[in-house]
């Protein structure tokens, strides 16, 4: 059956995208003269030799409420799952000495199933930390134990069956200097090597990513994650690749975004959009969804533009499931699905670019 959309046509003054545009230099967000779902994201991020994933919980999302519809779109749709939470310390490590693995390993089954990979995330964040760390009285030595234990035996745990991690998470701020946290206060900047180090013993075959968020442009964070990625590299600690989160407002794309994602490239490095999500002002307007849709398309384009750019994964696909409206008040509709599973002007100028 032929599927019926209404059309979008929105010009890009300032962006000039190699595939998704006409001649005119507009990226267009008409569905194609086609059945979509034979040519689902996923098979288009292929055929261009990309992954393109989403962010989900196994709780929450894939046996939540809306389970089946849920499961279906992201495995229609996706070759790559990151868990949004589940693999986060407090949620893996809930007690000194105690692991489990219950809710991540549904979902990497899940993916498995589905011929999705799936991308670690994350081992040495200041958040999402149990009280038993937090709230303990160690030593340096002990929460560096702590530390490499943790990351030995959770990489270890997915070792086959997750090809990537994010083993570091926001360790700067946004001055370009290390942040203040658990993991800083206790041992210093050497935690990122230690950790890098202990992963990369731990499955040499998995790509280990520095992950950060407004480092997607070129600016003092970016620089000083530049330098810092640099380092690790030089030092042989293991590190694949940087992960450029890209939690973007509508019309915030930095015009230096390929050219930053280029630079790191340069260093040997794969580069990855890791969280990418595109928030408007609520309520959403036939415009704002317009201007989202167009910045979907110059990350994706810039994405394809690097051949280290391998992956785009979202953080959650649909509106009703996003970390946004609970954390920026009056700001959502993030993502290229609406609340009904729906496909926005986003979803079809990301299917245009990638095609
Ligand atoms: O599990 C509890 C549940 O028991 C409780 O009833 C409920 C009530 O608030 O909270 C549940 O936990 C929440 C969890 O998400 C699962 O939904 C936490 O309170 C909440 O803080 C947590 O937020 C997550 C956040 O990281 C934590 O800082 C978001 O879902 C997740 O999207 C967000 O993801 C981060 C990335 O990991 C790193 N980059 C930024 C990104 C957005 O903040």
């Amino acid at each position: 059956m032929r599927h019926l959309q209404p059309m979008w046509r929105l010009t890009l003054a300032c962006v000039v995208c190699a595939c998704g545009s006409s001649a005119d230099g507009s990226v267009t967000t008409q569905p194609p003269p086609i059945s979509p779902d034979t040519f689902a994201l996923r098979a288009l991020a292929a055929a261009r030799g990309r992954r393109i994933g989403a962010a989900a919980d196994h709780g929450y999302h894939l046996q939540g409420s809306d389970g089946n519809a849920f499961r279906s779109v992201l495995a229609r749709e996706f070759n790559l799952l990151t868990p949004e939470n589940d693999m986060k310390f407090d949620h893996l490590h809930p007690a000194q000495g105690t692991f489990n693995y219950v809710h991540a390993d549904s979902l990497v089954a899940f993916a498995e199933a589905n011929n999705m990979k799936v991308r670690g995330h994350t081992l040495v964040w200041h958040q999402q930390l149990p009280g038993w760390l937090t709230a303990g009285t160690w030593t340096a030595r002990d929460v560096s134990l702590i530390m490499q234990d943790h990351i030995t035996q959770v990489v270890n745990h997915y070792k086959g069956h997750v090809v990537s991690w994010d083993v570091v998470n926001e360790a700067l701020n946004d001055d370009g200097r290390m942040r203040a946290s658990f993991w800083f206060n206790s041992l210093g900047r050497s935690y990122v090597e230690t950790a890098f180090t202990a992963a990369h013993l731990a499955d040499p075959d998995a790509i280990l990513f520095y992950n950060d968020y407004n480092i997607e442009g070129i600016n003092a964070k970016s620089d000083s994650v530049y330098a810092l990625v640099q380092a690790l590299k030089l030092r042989g600690a293991g590190i694949g690749g940087v992960g450029f989160q890209a939690h973007f407002q509508v019309n915030g794309v930095p015009p230096t975004l390929q050219q930053n994602l280029e630079r790191f490239a340069a260093l040997g490095l794969k580069v990855e959009i890791t969280e990418l999500d595109v928030r408007v002002p609520l309520p959403s307007t036939p415009q704002s969804l317009r201007d989202q849709a167009a910045d979907y398309a110059k990350v994706i384009s810039a994405c394809l533009a690097v051949a280290n750019c391998d992956a785009v994964v979202m953080w959650g696909f649909t509106d009703k499931e996003s970390w946004v409206p609970s954390v920026f008040s009056g700001w959502g509709d993030a993502l290229p699905f609406d609340a009904s599973y729906g496909k926005k002007p986003a979803y079809w100028s990301i299917y245009n670019a990638l095609k």
